[in-house]
């Protein structure tokens, strides 16, 4: 199953002020981070461990707990993305992060790349996409599938919400990405945007609308 879901009060909340169309662009902003810093953590859960020692506060060496894993990257993707990268970075502030364009043809409405920039590495890195709305699926579908050709084995894909048409798409396209969502909601309406949903995630971000 390529669905992680979890439900938390604070997430559900925090869903609920975003959905408030009184909520201004600011309060916005800091929701969808602490709702990141939220999602990171259980993003992160399976994170392996594995035993160090440090010299403790008697001068002795002590055996302790460090992920010794290359450090991941996060990939915020153009434009509601960049919303999620501040909460992602204050949970895990040695992430490299990576970014992927896209625009939509407006002919044949596929997305299609004008920008690409990866941490070095990338392949053995695990990789966290963020996407506040995972709708369509389409442009999260390209990310995934060009991070396959870097060599990338283990994506995961972080949004606030997700709709059941883009969780079916990334299922049969990419059945091994985990996507780990605050919130799945009911469907996308004739224009491709989520209801109930929260309307445009980066006009709300960055106050355009
Ligand atoms: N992108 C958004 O910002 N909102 C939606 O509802 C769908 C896609």
């Amino acid at each position: 199953m390529s669905v992680h879901s979890f439900s938390h009060p604070l997430v559900a909340h925090k869903v609920s002020l975003l959905r408030d169309m009184k909520t201004n662009s600011k309060d916005f902003r800091d929701i969808v981070t602490e709702l990141t810093m939220l999602l990171t953590y259980e993003a992160t859960k399976d994170l392996e461990l594995s035993k160090d020692f440090i010299t403790g506060w008697e001068g002795k060496p002590v055996e302790v707990e460090k992920y010794l894993e290359k450090d991941p990257s996060i990939i915020p993707v153009f434009r509601a993305g960049i919303g999620m990268q501040e909460g992602f970075m204050k949970v895990f502030p040695t992430a490299r992060i990576s970014y992927i364009g896209y625009y939509r043809d407006h002919e044949t409405l596929q997305p299609m790349k004008y920008y690409a920039k990866l941490a070095d590495g990338i392949s053995e890195r695990t990789v966290y996409i963020l996407d506040p709305m995972l709708a369509t699926g389409g442009t999260t579908s390209a990310v995934c599938t060009l991070l396959k050709e870097a060599g990338c084995g283990k994506i995961k894909v972080l949004c606030v919400i997700a709709a059941p048409e883009g969780i079916e798409r990334m299922e049969k396209e990419h059945p091994d990405v985990v996507i780990i969502p605050a919130v799945i909601d009911t469907k996308l309406d004739e224009n491709g945007y989520i209801v109930p949903g929260l309307g445009d995630a980066g006009d709300r971000l960055f106050g355009t609308r």
